[in-house]
């Protein structure tokens, strides 16, 4: 059988920024994959990414199109602002390339379907860039579950809080190009993790509330902080989100996520943890609870493999190569990414309308 760095997967990346460094550097950590075309808005910007990592000029592009059309790459990464994320996949998927997106899937559901239908269109793979489904506690988490130590899964408890840590990059303040804060930024992440372990449940109605207090003040940016001088004029995004998610099998997840809590911890703090009828289990820290032959007990897992932040990436694209050139299935089909994104419409749209319960279809 060939190797597959014979015939690798040649990969393009839209959006040549801060996240696009972790996956230049996963994707040549793995074997099979090549990187063949670099598009960014910001040339200088691009350039520098491109020497740190060995890619011509003639491979960069300031127009994503112009790429697609130049390179013709077979799989296109998309790590451009959430407002791009839309109409880059498009693009990409038009031009004949597999896609895997960043998180979020896109700015709301309409989006998210639009990119869906394209994908099949087009006969394409379409795999959303959701990392916490791969890291080793995740897998604890699911073979609980899945053994049945849990019985019947009816709570997630999910949370994303930064005590402050409002980016003082990007736009990630700008609810025109993000489509939201915390909640869409980092929340996330714990959610898409706590819907997967649970089992990916149809999720049926939301309520949500959300608040702004401090990003959009100059004088908060003065507080001694681990991002300084976040631009304060632009922000016009939530400062803190909760939503309550209900599924269609009864159960329900209940999510805090913020760039400015006002609670103990310094460092942020993403974590999720499921109570079934049988047991329960905390995520960050591996726990399970349970009862055994009389008694509640506690256990912990003795060894757990832990991720560093680049094997994240190392083991999504994996995943999307594998995915692409082999065909192996998928651990982020578009279809978790457009649940996710139904969920976190709802949360938006209920805060909008004053808490009311929004349906999801
Ligand atoms: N998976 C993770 O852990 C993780 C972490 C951070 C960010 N992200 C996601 O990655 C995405 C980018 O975030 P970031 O931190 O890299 O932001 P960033 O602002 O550092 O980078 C975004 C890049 O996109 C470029 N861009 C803007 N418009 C463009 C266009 N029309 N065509 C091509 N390039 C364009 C910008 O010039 C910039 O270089 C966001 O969707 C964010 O949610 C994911």
């Amino acid at each position: 059988m060939p190797s597959p760095s014979a015939n690798p997967v040649r990969v393009a990346l839209i959006g040549a920024g801060d996240i696009s460094e972790q996956h230049l550097t996963a994707l040549a950590k793995i074997d099979g994959a090549t990187v063949v075309g670099l598009a960014d808005i910001n040339e200088p910007g691009m350039h520098a990414r491109a020497e740190a990592h060995g890619i011509s000029r003639d491979q960069c592009f300031t127009d994503a199109q112009k790429m697609l059309d130049a390179v013709k790459p077979d799989a296109v990464s998309v790590c451009t602002p959430n407002a791009l994320h839309g109409p880059n996949t498009l693009a990409a998927l038009e031009a004949g390339a597999h896609v895997i997106v960043e998180k979020p899937m896109a700015m709301n559901a309409v989006e998210a379907k639009a990119m869906i239908d394209t994908a099949k269109k087009n006969d394409r793979k379409l795999v959303i860039g959701f990392q916490f489904r791969y890291d080793p506690r995740t897998a604890f988490v699911v073979a609980q579950r899945e053994a049945g130590v849990l019985g019947d899964l009816r709570f997630g408890r999910v949370w994303a809080l930064r005590r402050r840590g409002i980016p003082n990059w990007g736009v990630f303040g700008r609810k025109d190009l993000q489509g939201g804060g915390p909640m869409i930024d980092i929340g996330v992440h714990s959610l898409e993790a706590c819907h997967y372990a649970m089992g990916a449940p149809k999720p049926v109605a939301a309520v949500g509330m959300t608040d702004t207090y401090l990003g959009n003040r100059e004088d908060a940016t003065k507080i001694e902080n681990m991002w300084p001088n976040w631009d304060w004029k632009t922000y016009t995004v939530e400062d803190l989100a909760i939503g309550h998610i209900r599924f269609d099998n009864g159960a329900v997840i209940h999510i805090e996520s913020s760039f400015a809590a006002h609670h103990e911890h310094t460092t942020t703090t993403m974590d999720f943890q499921l109570m079934g009828t049988k047991g329960g289990v905390k995520w960050a820290d591996p726990q399970l609870f349970t009862d055994l032959n009389g008694y509640m007990l506690d256990a912990r897992p003795a060894y757990i493999r832990k991720f560093q932040w680049n094997d994240y990436f190392v083991a999504k694209l994996t995943n999307f190569i594998h995915h692409v050139r082999d065909d192996q299935p998928t651990n982020a089909p578009a279809q978790h990414g457009l649940m996710v994104q139904q969920m976190l419409d709802a949360i938006y749209q209920s805060a909008d309308n004053g808490g009311a319960e929004i349906a999801i279809d």
